[in-house]
């Protein structure tokens, strides 16, 4: 896989994806709303949503105010599959089917570009799977995925019989590089998308409840590095983690409350990370995944046993 030419803001993986997407987790309604739509006017043309984010009627509103054709926007969402363990009911088939078209209601679309089943949380995960597929043919997703699924879970699909999926949406920096995944998804042409990318940063979810605080002391050494490479290539730290995951072919999603910051992150196409650098950044890998430790989890290990 992978990007070979030159690396343009206007550049799109081969599922048609911008190589950097708006995240839109931990917005409220009002701030989705604002973000969404100052992220679409400053250029972004990818906009990662969710189910689980309870604030797609915000970004509805977002896509609808900054007027952008439908034609040149990638929306992804995705449905939270239900998990037990938080009395979050499992979805059947059916339900991940009216998910769907209750979140093109509040997204205020026809249909989305890629719909991803959140997590492998739930026994019935190969129902929802054979759902999306169904919402792919009824066009009401251009493109199906997952998000947070290892080796075993793709193998389960495609032990199955069942269509591959497109993409799989992973948490994805220098201290968490997914390299086996990474690996097996070339050989089976599974896009990869990357989550995340700012979670070595200190500034990574900072405000109250955020729970940035989580792992932070094994940030230490990496933030060293990150800062020293950034100074030398006189960018902000923000922009050398997404342009390593944008030089490793993977689209990346950032997310910012700020309209300074959303600019920012997506003016990564006017400098390059040596091949050296790009190793050294490689080499802070610690296969520790960071987003979810707030909630006590790593999706990725977290596997039901199939129905
Ligand atoms: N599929 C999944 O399981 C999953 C899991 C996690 C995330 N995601 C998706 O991926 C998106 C991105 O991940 P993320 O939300 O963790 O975002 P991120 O972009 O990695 O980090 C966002 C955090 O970094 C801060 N920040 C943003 N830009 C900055 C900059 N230029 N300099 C310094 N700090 C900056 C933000 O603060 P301010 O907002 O205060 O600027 C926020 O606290 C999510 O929004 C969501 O769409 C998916």
């Amino acid at each position: 896989m992978g990007i070979k030419m030159k690396i343009l803001q206007t550049t799109r993986n081969e599922l048609g994806i911008p190589l950097v997407g708006f995240g839109t987790y931990q917005l409220s309604n009002d701030q989705a709303e604002a973000c969404v739509c100052d992220a679409l006017n400053a250029g972004y043309r990818h906009i990662d949503s969710a189910e689980g984010y309870n604030n797609e009627e915000g970004t509805g509103r977002g896509i609808q105010a900054a007027g952008v054709s439908r034609d040149e926007l990638f929306v992804t969402t995705k449905v939270f599959p239900g998990y037990k363990p938080w009395g979050s009911d499992e979805k059947s088939y059916e339900d991940t089917i009216e998910t769907l078209k209750r979140q093109l209601k509040h997204l205020q679309l026809d249909y989305v570009d890629l719909y991803l089943i959140h997590a492998p949380f739930s026994e019935l995960r190969m129902e929802q799977w054979r759902a999306c597929i169904e919402l792919k043919k009824l066009g009401l997703t251009k493109h199906i995925g997952v998000s947070n699924y290892n080796t075993e879970r793709v193998q389960e699909i495609l032990d199955a019989g069942l269509v591959a999926p497109e993409a799989n949406e992973i948490e994805y920096h220098p201290l968490c590089a997914q390299v086996e995944l990474t690996e097996f998804m070339r050989k089976h042409s599974i896009a990869p998308i990357a989550y995340s990318s700012l979670a070595p940063l200190s500034t990574w979810r900072v405000e109250d409840g955020q729970g940035g605080e989580v792992l932070a002391e094994i940030k230490k050494e990496a933030q060293t590095v990150i800062n020293d490479l950034a100074k030398n290539l006189g960018v902000t730290q923000a922009k050398l983690l997404l342009r390593w995951g944008v030089q490793h072919g993977y689209c990346v999603l950032t997310k910012s409350s700020k309209p300074e910051r959303i600019r920012e992150n997506l003016n990564i196409f006017d400098f390059q990370i040596s091949e050296n650098d790009m190793k050294r950044l490689d080499q802070l890998n610690q296969n520790q995944a960071i987003a979810w430790a707030a909630n006590g989890l790593n999706p990725m290990e977290v596997s039901a046993p199939l129905k």
